[in-house]
């Protein structure tokens, strides 16, 4: 029987990828087959995040769960990837012995020899560090479910944002050469994936080498050698810094109809003050600037944020200023934060943190902003017609499909099962509160 590998993944889009690249590394290197249950596995892993809360608390709570797993499967490999683990390094192991092997974001290609040397030499395997892109070279290539794949492209961050761990755990901007970039959307293509999208922390500030003069490739760049595939209907990116909106960028949206109209523009706060104390390199005027650019060359550009409340020194005042910037900017759903200090980064020692009463209250009327927005986003789109890419059966109603629209909203709608992987064109008939509902369009 194929031995098995459990893994648990916590935190953003980069850890989905970077798990799916592990279950990759271990199929090939050892013949690892994924399962659900952690207790017929042989290898567990926890891919973790530091973004926010007390996650390493929740990795040590996590990790004592499957201690007991190991007493009656001595064999048993257990692991910490990701970015408590590039944090805490060897500490991890120290408080927790039974812990095989620890590794960053950028050493998870060398899983397959971490694990044979720790049953070589008996003791725990500790590689957290940051070998450039190293990792991209050393990957099995992409192996896709489906018409639709992601593709990372750029690595790290070097923002230093002075609330983000991100820069610290997962190192700073390295971008993949660009050919190497457009031999696996090559790939890709060829075994049917028609939608992609490009992942990296700050995915816009992708700078990848061209072979063919040295010269240097930014994401405009990219994305225009990208939409000459003609087996590629969609071209989505994320996530992107609104530091790195450079002007061609914004032009790509004018040019580039494979280029969706829906953005994820993370502002995190509308107070220049706040701004400046995160270190984010724009002003509130600057965002909304840019967001107007891009509204005149694709004016049904659909905008999704990041905010965070309660920033350390933020006043009534500055809350407000958010709550305008949403009102004038108009989200189409976003994610909203309470300010979480994180050991190491620089406004984690910030005086006047903001009590926890306050916080939550910010939070609340952030919140029933943003989803009115996307509520009344929703409403306004029935009766349109929306082409969606159909991802398989409804996990609502029996018999139905269920699709992504362009701006990832979910519809479902009766269909052949015959059309799951391809486009269709639905028309909306109602909105729902997590999804829409809609109806085959006549051809
Ligand atoms: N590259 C993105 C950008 O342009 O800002 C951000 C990536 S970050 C991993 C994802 C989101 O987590 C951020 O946009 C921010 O809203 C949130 N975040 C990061 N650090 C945080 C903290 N200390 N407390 C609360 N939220 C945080
Ligand atoms: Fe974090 Fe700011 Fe980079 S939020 S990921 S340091 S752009």
């Amino acid at each position: 029987m194929a031995r098995k590998l459990y893994i648990r993944t916590f935190g953003c889009q980069m850890n989905e990828y970077d798990s799916d690249k592990m279950a990759d590394v271990l199929r090939e290197a050892q013949g690892l087959e994924l399962t659900e249950r952690p207790d017929e596995a042989d290898v567990i892993l926890f891919n973790t995040c530091s973004v926010r809360e007390k996650a390493q608390e929740r990795v040590f709570h996590d990790l004592g769960r499957v201690r007991g797993l190991k007493a009656a499967k001595p064999e048993l490999i257990i692991g910490v990837g990701g970015c408590v683990a590039s944090q805490e390094g060897a500490a991890i192991v120290r408080r927790a012995p039974y812990v095989d092997v620890v590794f960053g974001p950028q050493t998870l290609h060398r899983l397959p020899d971490l694990i044979a040397r720790r049953r070589s030499t008996g003791r725990p395997q500790v590689d957290i560090s940051f070998p450039e892109v190293e990792k991209f070279d050393h990957l099995p290539p992409p192996r896709i479910e489906g018409v639709s794949a992601f593709v990372s492209i750029m690595e790290g961050c070097s923002k230093y944002c002075s609330f983000c761990v991100v820069p610290y755990t997962r190192g700073e901007e390295v971008s993949r050469p660009f050919d190497d970039v457009l031999t696996e959307v090559a790939d890709l293509t060829d075994q049917g994936v028609k939608e992609i999208t490009l992942l990296g922390q700050n995915v816009n500030a992708y700078r990848g080498v061209m072979s063919a003069d040295g010269g240097v490739a930014d994401l405009a760049t990219l994305l225009e050698y990208l939409a000459e595939f003609p087996e590629l209907e969609r071209i989505r990116y994320t996530t992107s810094h609104p530091k790195e909106m450079t002007s061609r960028l914004i032009e790509a949206y004018g040019k580039l109809p494979k280029l969706v109209s829906t953005l994820h523009l993370p502002v995190q706060s509308g107070s220049d003050r706040v701004l400046a104390a995160m270190k984010r390199g724009y002003t509130a005027l600057e965002y909304k600037a840019i967001v107007r650019r891009l509204r005149a060359v694709r004016p049904q550009l659909s905008l999704t944020s990041d905010f965070i409340v309660a920033f350390p020194g933020e006043t009534d005042k500055d809350f407000e200023q958010t709550m305008r910037l949403v009102d004038d900017v108009g989200f189409d759903g976003s994610f909203s934060f309470i300010y979480s200090p994180r050991p190491g980064t620089p406004a984690a020692d910030f005086p006047d943190q903001v009590a926890a009463a306050v916080a939550q209250a910010r939070l609340a009327r952030l919140q029933a902003a943003l989803d009115a927005q996307y509520w009344a986003h929703s409403e306004r789109m029935i009766g349109s017609a929306e082409r969606v890419l159909v991802t398989g059966r409804s996990a609502r109603s029996e018999g139905e499909l269920a699709g992504r629209t362009e701006a990832n909203r979910v519809v479902n709608f009766p269909g052949a099962a015959s059309l799951v992987g391809n486009y269709a064109d639905v028309r909306i008939i109602a909105a729902l509160s997590h999804s829409l509902r809609g109806e085959l369009a006549a051809a």
